[in-house]
């Protein structure tokens, strides 16, 4: 099989090329990313020389470069993990998630259109969902929740997947959509919760808490979504979506506990700040569907998981380093300097 994964340079998206070399050697993998601020081709290094893959500098809404490379390349499934993710950005500056999240998932699916009616996966999140009250666990999110999001990150991925449903229902293009809970593990921007909390610790620097710190998330080992997507590719039933999650629900505030306790640090580089906009309560998959009917179930605990991350970070600094160096200390000090 011939697989097109965009977004490949960034947190999933590197984490599924890994895996899925590994799992399916025999396959061919096919990189577009267009290097965003989030995208690192130093993820991509271990598999840059690897005859089977092929990495191609690209932004997903360039019609013309996406065709040519179809067309070239004739591919067997897309996988589209390529997108502009993190909610805070999106607050400050929705319009390039209206244009990569929305008009390159369109892109992506004309071209599977005119070149055979190729497979596409489109993976989405569990924020299309909107959130659930903290003081009712027994509600959770299945498939049949409605949309009904917060966020312009969670609006555009929402858009997106009412554009793949229609292009499966009005041009019979052969989609499945997974939409799971919060990921962490190697390779994860230091801008989202778990590596901004690990890196602030190393530098003694303050660990900035939203509100009280009581938001709930649902947190997955980036691998054990991975593993679904690919089953989902390659065993879904076209038009359906599958939720991904592993029954692992945190507040904020014990996550950035934990990391303190393992790296040693201390509970007073804790600073409560002024609260996102808009801030989602609690996020809770039902994944019973993709178990019942995929026998997905996921492998690895959080305790294991937040270890084995954590041991990353500290094994792979100059990944980091070079990040936090670079472009990252603007945003860093506009999002959190007098906040
Ligand atoms: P990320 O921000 O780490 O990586 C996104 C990648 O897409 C980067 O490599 C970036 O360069 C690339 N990209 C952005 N715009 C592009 C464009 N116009 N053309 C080509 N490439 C472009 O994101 P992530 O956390 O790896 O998320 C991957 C996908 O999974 C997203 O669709 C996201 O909505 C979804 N998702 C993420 C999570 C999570 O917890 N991170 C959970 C559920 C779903
Ligand atoms: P994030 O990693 O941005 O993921 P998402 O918003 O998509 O769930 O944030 C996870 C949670 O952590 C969310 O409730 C916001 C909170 N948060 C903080 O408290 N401080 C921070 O510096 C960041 C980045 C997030």
């Amino acid at each position: 099989m011939k697989i097109v994964v965009t977004g490949g340079a960034g947190f999933i998206g590197g984490n599924f090329i890994h895996y899925y070399l590994k799992a399916h050697p025999e396959d061919r993998v096919i990189c577009i990313d267009k290097l965003t601020y989030a995208g690192n081709l130093s993820t991509l290094a271990p598999v840059m020389n690897n005859d089977k893959f092929r990495f191609v500098k690209a932004d997903i809404c360039d019609r013309e470069t996406v065709f040519a490379l179809f067309e070239e390349e004739q591919p067997d499934a897309v996988i589209n993990f390529a997108a502009e993710s993190h909610v805070d950005r999106s607050i400050e500056d929705p319009e390039v998630f209206l244009r990569t999240n929305i008009l390159g998932t369109a892109t992506l699916m004309d071209a599977c259109r005119v070149f055979g009616n190729v497979r596409y996966h489109q993976v989405s999140t569990d924020e299309v969902y909107g959130d659930l009250p903290l003081n009712r666990p027994d509600l959770l999110f299945t498939e049949n929740t409605p949309i009904h999001t917060s966020s312009p990150y969670s609006s555009s991925k929402a858009g997106a997947d009412l554009l793949v449903q229609a292009y499966n229902r009005t041009y019979g293009l052969p989609v499945t959509i997974s939409r799971c809970s919060n990921n962490y593990g190697p390779y994860h921007f230091p801008e989202k919760l778990i590596p901004l909390m690990i890196v602030n610790c190393l530098y003694d620097k303050p660990l900035p808490v939203y509100g009280e710190g009581l938001n709930v998330r649902d947190w997955l080992y980036v691998e054990d979504h991975c593993k679904a997507i690919d089953l989902i590719v390659r065993k879904g039933r076209i038009g359906e979506v599958y939720n991904v999650g592993g029954h692992n629900e945190m507040r904020n505030i014990d996550i950035v506990k934990l990391i303190i306790r393992e790296l040693g640090k201390s509970e007073d580089l804790i600073t409560y700040v002024t609260d996102r906009k808009g801030h989602d309560l609690r996020y809770a998959i039902d994944p019973t569907k993709i178990h019942e009917e995929l026998g997905w179930l996921p492998e690895t605990c959080f305790e294991e998981g937040i270890k084995k991350t954590i041991k990353w970070y500290l094994e792979n600094r100059s990944w980091w380093e070079e990040i936090i160096n670079g472009e990252y200390q603007h945003y860093y000090e506009k999002m959190y300097n007098n906040r």
